[in-house]
């Protein structure tokens, strides 16, 4: 009996065995032998041009989309978009079953599943989390929506923001991940690493130079190739080289006068010539402008139909099949097209592993979000050692709906949180409302870290009886929000009463902290009067336990900077944002003179002292670094490094960053006196020290020539600077580096 089992166990291994070589030979792209572009080309070779042209097109709400006229979107792309599009998310893209090739199921976006009406994990804003400066947590946080993203029925993320905070008062800059290419590349190639890691694919967005959301559809970017080259495509090169995403997202700005969706120098000859991608390239939901045009300046993937303004005329498989026909678009850029986008579902493992809606573990996902929140709140100002609240008796909370929950940022990343919104009606409540409170409150965080204070919370919204409670408490700790969300800028401002209210209420107590849920930076009148400040920024589904957590002392702050805080408007490098707060659809045009002069390099050009510098973040120990090191044989031979030592009493980590000067900056060519070169975190108990040393990306020595589209290295004396903040580098060793060119091309 036993080997007769054995036997046709055997015999069955040996025809699945024989039917799996039948059907690689057969089809081809199913070996997974076989590298991604080989598999891809296979697969396309077995295609008709309506298959390939199905890959090229992306769908949304079918409510909408069954209105479309028929030669527009075909009876059965209609069906099989209502059929399978999962109600409420980005987009959809069809498969073809015939080939084994699996729909795209697409979803929003950097902090977790956007789908409306289901509950999902959040993690901190996406600016929050890059003040880590750890990698690791990007990557866990990737990890963790990817899980969810794919337990939901997803195989397509649209995360991975990565522009530039070259405009503090943009509306997303809590999608991305702050004001240097460096923090950004790493913070964001880590959550694009993570999400991949789980076979899904991920884009990076919003390529590019989509750096204001005032009039975002049609304002006109200018900015020198040089510049852009060494800012904000520095960033998405350096996130692209750390994580190799399958898919970029383009903007809706026109870039130099080409909308960014047919803009041949940024994608064909930057992002695929010179950098050698693989993807795909997808539209904006809505920045498609044309169809022959877009498709041969490099987009390959028209997605989001019919959302935000597309116009059938020149968005269909109709229109592009008689741009084939009249030779405007070659055959073998649709096949091209095909494969670009086939490659990454192959090289990712979405093919190969289909999703499969399962179960959430919610639990463990809020552990990983309230982790990463813990890494990233920044504390900025510490006077007298008020924090962490020991032995205190009485504290009032005020304002911020911090009885209720914790704010998030609105628009496409926006996640309906597990437990739904903490505080809900509030204005605006339609996009990019409505305005979401993660339902996790400080104040019932803290009441249950320090059950032996009494702690009593008030609204901010009369200010004399909130004075009078933070008068008869011994601490008081005030809440101040300011809402941020796609599609509009905010001044730096904060809305409302809330700058009287800290006034008010520090006059009243002394000892008062403020805590900050913001989008990006803020202007503080009263950073001078109140001496404890913590910058939450949106911190995610357990961010109240992750606030009360850093408050108490039970986890040391250990996040930095990923922006520089202004100390007045007067410091921005832009006076007024083009179109700020007028309604949407005019032309206007923005010219980034500032160059790749962003955040700290701007203040360092102009001698500014910004009000809480890039990199800045305090601890409740203290850390002394070490004489940094650094060794040269040649521009792409640096490697600097230092060691760092808690010298407090409590174990805390400590961020290690290292800036590299041009002796003289000018002579130089380059865009300010300082560029962060690396860095790294250091969990440290007591007395303990690390050393660390890491390879400097060559091109953060260099400046872009465009007549060779070549790196460029001045010879001469640079000097590496070690410390803790971009305004805080006691530490500096000298190198020298030879003249040097290589190519821009990879
Ligand atoms: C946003 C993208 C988003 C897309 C799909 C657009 O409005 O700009 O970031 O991925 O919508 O929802």
């Amino acid at each position: 009996m036993k080997s007769l089992h054995t036997t046709s166990l055997f015999a069955a291994s040996l025809l699945a065995c024989a039917s799996t070589v039948a059907l690689a030979q057969s089809q081809p792209w199913t070996d997974t032998s076989k590298p991604a572009d080989q598999r891809a080309a296979a697969a396309v070779a077995a295609m008709t041009l309506d298959e390939k042209l199905g890959l090229v097109m992306g769908y949304t709400d079918p409510e909408q989309l069954v209105k479309e006229p028929d030669d527009i979107v075909s009876p059965a792309i209609k069906a099989d978009v209502k059929a399978n599009h999962i109600k409420g998310s980005a987009g959809y893209i069809a498969g073809i079953p015939r080939l084994g090739i699996p729909a795209q199921w697409q979803t929003d976006a950097s902090i977790g599943v956007r789908v409306t009406g289901m509950e999902r994990t959040a993690l901190p804003s996406s600016l929050a989390t890059a003040a880590s400066f750890d990698p690791k947590v990007t990557e866990a946080g990737g990890i963790m929506i990817a899980t969810e993203a794919r337990a939901s029925g997803f195989n397509v993320f649209l995360a991975g923001g990565g522009n530039l905070a070259r405009e503090p008062r943009n509306g997303r800059n809590f999608e991305y991940t702050g004001e240097d290419p460096l923090l950004t590349g790493r913070m964001t190639g880590g959550l694009i690493n993570g999400i991949q890691s789980q076979h899904m694919v991920s884009t990076m967005k919003h390529w590019a130079v989509n750096d204001q959301e005032s009039q975002r559809t049609t304002v006109d970017a200018t900015i020198s190739k040089p510049a852009m080259r060494q800012s904000d495509l520095l960033a998405f090169e350096m996130i692209y080289d750390l994580s190799n995403p399958g898919s970029v997202m383009c903007s809706y700005n026109l870039l130099n006068g080409d909308w960014a969706c047919e803009n041949d120098y940024l994608n064909n000859r930057v992002l695929k010539q010179d950098w050698g991608f693989k993807g795909y390239v997808m539209s904006d939901w809505g920045a498609v402008h044309s169809s022959a045009k877009a498709a041969n300046a490099g987009l390959d993937q028209f997605t989001g139909y019919p959302c935000c303004g597309h116009h059938g005329a020149f968005f269909s498989a109709k229109t592009l099949k008689a741009d084939i026909e009249n030779g405007a678009i070659p055959m073998s850029r649709i096949d091209d097209m095909a494969e670009r986008i086939l490659w990454p579902l192959f090289a990712k493992g979405v093919v190969d592993n289909p999703v499969k809606v399962g179960p959430i573990d919610f639990e463990a996902d809020a552990n990983v979000s309230q982790k990463a929140a813990e890494a990233s709140l920044v504390l900025l100002k510490n006077a007298g050692n008020l924090l962490p609240l020991t032995g205190v008796k009485s504290i009032a909370m005020i304002g911020g709906h911090a009885d209720k929950g914790v704010m998030a940022g609105g628009g496409s990343s926006g996640v309906t949180p597990v437990g739904g919104n903490a505080v809900p009606g509030l204005e605006p409540k339609t996009w990019p409302g409505p305005v979401v409170f993660m339902p996790s409150s400080p104040v019932e965080a803290l009441k249950a870290a320090k059950p032996e204070a009494t702690i009593s919370y008030i609204s901010g919204d009369n200010i004399k009886k909130a004075a009078a409670l933070a008068k008869t408490s011994e601490v008081a700790i005030v809440f101040v929000t300011q809402w941020m969300g796609e599609g509009i800028d905010n001044p730096l401002e904060l809305p409302g009463n809330q700058d009287a209210l800290v006034a008010a209420v520090v006059k009243a107590n002394p000892k008062t902290i403020v805590v900050v849920e913001s989008g990006g930076a803020i202007l503080m009148p009263w950073a001078g009067k109140v001496p404890a400040i913590l910058e939450a920024f949106y911190p995610g589904a357990r961010g109240g336990q992750a606030i009360a957590s850093i408050l108490t002392g039970k986890v040391n702050p250990s996040g930095h900077l990923p922006i520089s805080f202004p100390a007045s408007n007067a410091q921005l490098a832009h006076a007024e944002i083009p179109g700020f707060h007028k309604p949407d659809g005019i032309r206007v045009g923005i010219t980034y003179d500032e160059g790749a002069a962003i955040g700290y390099k701007w203040y360092d050009v102009k001698g500014y002292k910004p009000l809480f510098a890039f990199g800045h973040g305090l601890s409740y120990t203290t850390f002394a670094t070490s004489a940094p090191v650094a060794t040269a044989d040649g521009p792409n031979d640096v490697s600097v490094g230092g060691s760092v030592t808690n010298t407090g009493s409590v174990a805390g980590a400590a961020v290690m960053q290292v800036y590299i000067s041009p002796d003289n900056w000018q002579a130089a060519g380059w865009e300010a006196p300082k560029r962060l070169v690396a860095f790294q975190k250091a969990e440290l108990a007591p007395g303990q020290g690390q050393n660390f040393t890491a390879k400097v990306d060559p091109k953060l020595l260099a400046t872009y020539d465009e007549t060779t589209d070549s790196w460029v290295v001045k010879g001469g004396i640079y000097h590496v600077r070690l410390g803790q903040a971009s305004d805080d580098l006691p530490q500096s060793v000298d190198i020298t580096l030879p003249d040097s060119r290589w190519s821009a091309v990879h």
